[in-house]
């Protein structure tokens, strides 16, 4: 048995047991079984919630891209490491192995420390889906920088703030990106935001849209002529295992966005772990996650722990819906791709399509599905389900958060069984506990609270950048000793949980606690709905009351308004309880989303309670204009 492999549901509990009682031991082990460790450690781990401060494997040492990359290339240097799919269908794919990522990784390694780059050094990288910015983050891996990737969607504004937050010498980008059908000019908003980022030294660019840009002077550097120019031997910087790997941006509810700061081992231990065992990687499967490596599930899931294991992973620049909805399967069926994992709100969208989108590819290859990054609904499940895995794939419904570095509750296939709708049961090492108003922990089963976490795992987040009271503040102020999610869930008759949705979007009307997400479930299952919203309102006699924003199929569109909502609160009274019924029901073409997919609801909820005046910085939406719209037609 492994603890590192986890193959039945006996070995799971075996595991599980195991990692409750003697947490130290199971992990010296997961990081025993792989990984190339220059210095051992000397402690496994030591904690204290109330500081906050947390460390993994101390004083051992490594570099991650030698765990990532120089450890298969002896026996495996001809293996696809990256697939790079194009936006357009009828650019060539690229076929990246072990061995050319290396010289790929290392002469890039060398033209960032010949551009000053040092140990320590913060490096943004404002790149689109290119194999370029899988081979930056190498590389500044390799050398101990600390990259910051900030999402190529955001304006120059919020680049500009997360630049300077880092206190970033040095940016990455590209003369522009493709979107579709559609072109944008990544150099121009870099430049926009570099006036006000005065620690900006170097900029290196990237070619790919072959646009006519500026080069400032003195600052702006083509990437390529380096790239050629540079050696492609580079020694791995040996770090400590503490040693910070890199920050990422995370929207708080309030205020600017925090940078988690990821560290090294622990993040290389628990990303290798939790991809190995979640999705059932075997060696030669062609594994593809769809987000952007702008995110953390792309960092955890794209990059480093799919890497970690010798895997092929698919990296993809363009957009589900170019340049049709049958896209992803048609990449499904042209790369034989047997892992696949995206967010419900693609597939929601794609589950509003013709079904002739997705019975046109051949999708035998795929073994397992995933989900990831909000609560799936029952629908979207079964469509998942019955249409792309065939019945025959388990799917994977992952929580985590970019706070927790990977996986923290989901199934693993094959091994432990899937509920629609929930995330199940916690992986062996991670030690959830739902906890009442009053700080007091809720055992046994059928039981919904706050989520927290009891004891530390690899991967979690050991600061917000230079702002450590913040990170104290957030996640570990609420509940005594345990570090605060800010997810409600519940833990059904089996134990396997749900989570309900973000803490700040339990609503309690007429002092009955509900989530938004069952909710909305229920509103989903009407025929006619492809989307909806429930966020609270104040409320003279209830305390609050619910405000549902519907986005209705096409076939919904032509329907008498009235009957529509008569039906949709008969549904929501049938599948949560009369009191779930929202007062108002207001149709909409669509709803305020980040650019992750996330709906907006802080903007939702003042919209409900006539507050518009100040709805904050809209600008980073991806569909700003939706706002107004809703403004206009509100209830
Ligand atoms: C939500 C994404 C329900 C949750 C990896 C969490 C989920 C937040 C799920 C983190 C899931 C993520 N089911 N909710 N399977 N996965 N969430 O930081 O509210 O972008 O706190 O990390 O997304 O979002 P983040």
């Amino acid at each position: 048995m492994s603890n590192y492999h986890i193959k039945n549901l006996e070995e799971y509990f075996q595991v599980y047991r195991k990692s409750v009682r003697e947490p130290a031991n199971f992990w010296e082990e997961v990081a025993e079984e792989h990984f190339t460790w220059r210095q051992r450690w000397d402690n496994v781990v030591s904690w204290d919630f109330s500081k906050p401060e947390v460390k993994w494997f101390e004083n051992a040492k490594l570099n991650i891209t030698e765990n990532c990359i120089d450890r298969f290339l002896f026996n495996d240097g001809d293996r696809t490491a990256i697939i790079w799919e194009p936006n357009d269908p009828s650019e060539n794919a690229k076929h990246i192995s072990y061995s050319e990522l290396h010289k790929m990784v290392n002469k890039f390694a060398n033209v960032l420390k010949e551009n000053g780059i040092e140990k320590g050094d913060r490096v943004c990288i404002y790149l689109p889906m290119i194999p370029e910015l899988a081979a930056a983050m190498l590389a500044c891996a390799r050398i101990g920088a600390v990259h910051s990737v900030v999402f190529a969607g955001f304006s120059s504004k919020a680049l500009a703030t997360r630049t300077n937050d880092a206190d970033c010498k040095m940016m990455i980008t590209a003369d522009g990106s493709f979107r579709g059908n559609k072109t944008i000019d990544l150099k121009g908003i870099a430049d926009k935001a570099l006036e006000e980022c005065p620690g900006v030294e170097t900029v290196l660019v990237a070619k790919r849209i072959e646009a006519d840009i500026e080069m400032k002077e003195g600052r702006d550097k083509w990437l390529q002529p380096l790239l050629d120019e540079a050696s492609d031997e580079c020694i791995p910087e040996i770090m400590d295992a503490e040693d910070p790997l890199f920050i990422l941006y995370t929207s708080g509810s309030t205020g600017k966005p925090k940078g988690m700061l990821h560290t090294t081992a622990g993040y290389m231990v628990y990303t290798a772990y939790t991809f190995k065992n979640i999705f059932q990687y075997r060696q030669n499967d062609v594994y593809w996650c769809t987000a952007d490596i702008g995110w953390i599930t792309g960092h955890s899931y794209i990059l480093y722990g799919p890497l970690a294991n010798g895997a092929t992973t698919v990296m993809f620049e363009g957009v589900p819906s170019y340049p049709d909805a049958g896209r992803f399967w048609e990449i499904v069926e042209k790369h034989k791709i047997n892992q696949f994992y995206t967010a419900p709100t693609a597939i929601r969208s794609l589950a509003k399509t013709s079904s002739d989108f997705v019975e046109k590819y051949d999708l035998s290859s795929l073994k397992v599905l995933g989900t990831v990054g909000e609560p799936i609904n029952e629908e979207a499940w079964h469509w998942y389900n019955d249409h792309i895995g065939k019945k025959r794939c388990p799917i994977v419904d992952t929580w985590w958060q970019t706070e927790t570095g990977g996986i923290m509750i989901s199934p693993i296939p094959f091994a432990t069984p899937t509920k629609p709708t929930y995330a199940t049961l916690p992986l062996p090492g991670v030690q959830p506990a739902l906890m009442d108003e009053n700080g007091n922990e809720i055992k046994g089963n059928q039981v919904e609270g706050r989520l927290c976490i009891k004891h530390p795992w690899p991967g979690m987040a050991r600061s917000v950048w230079r702002n450590h009271q913040r990170y104290k503040d957030t996640y570990f102020a609420t509940f005594e000793n345990m570090y605060f999610t800010g997810d409600g869930a519940l833990r059904d008759d089996t134990g396997y949980y749900r989570i309900t949705g973000r803490v700040d979007d339990v609503i309690i009307v007429s002092g009955h606690n509900l989530g938004t997400a069952p909710i909305e479930d229920a509103i989903n299952e009407h025929p006619a709905v492809a989307e909806s919203a429930v966020v609270g309102f104040p409320h003279e006699v209830k305390g609050n009351a619910l405000y549902g924003f519907v986005i209705l199929k096409e076939t919904g569109e032509s329907r008498n308004k009235e009957n529509l909502r008569k039906e949709i609160n008969q549904q929501i009274s049938e599948k949560v309880g009369p009191i779930a019924k929202p007062e108002k029901i207001q149709f909409v073409s669509g709803l305020p989303k980040t650019r992750s997919g996330k709906i907006m609801r802080r903007i939702l909820r003042k919209i409900a309670s006539k507050n518009t005046e100040n709805l904050g910085d809209t600008s980073t939406l991806l569909n700003p204009e939706v706002v107004d719209e809703i403004i206009e037609n509100s209830l």
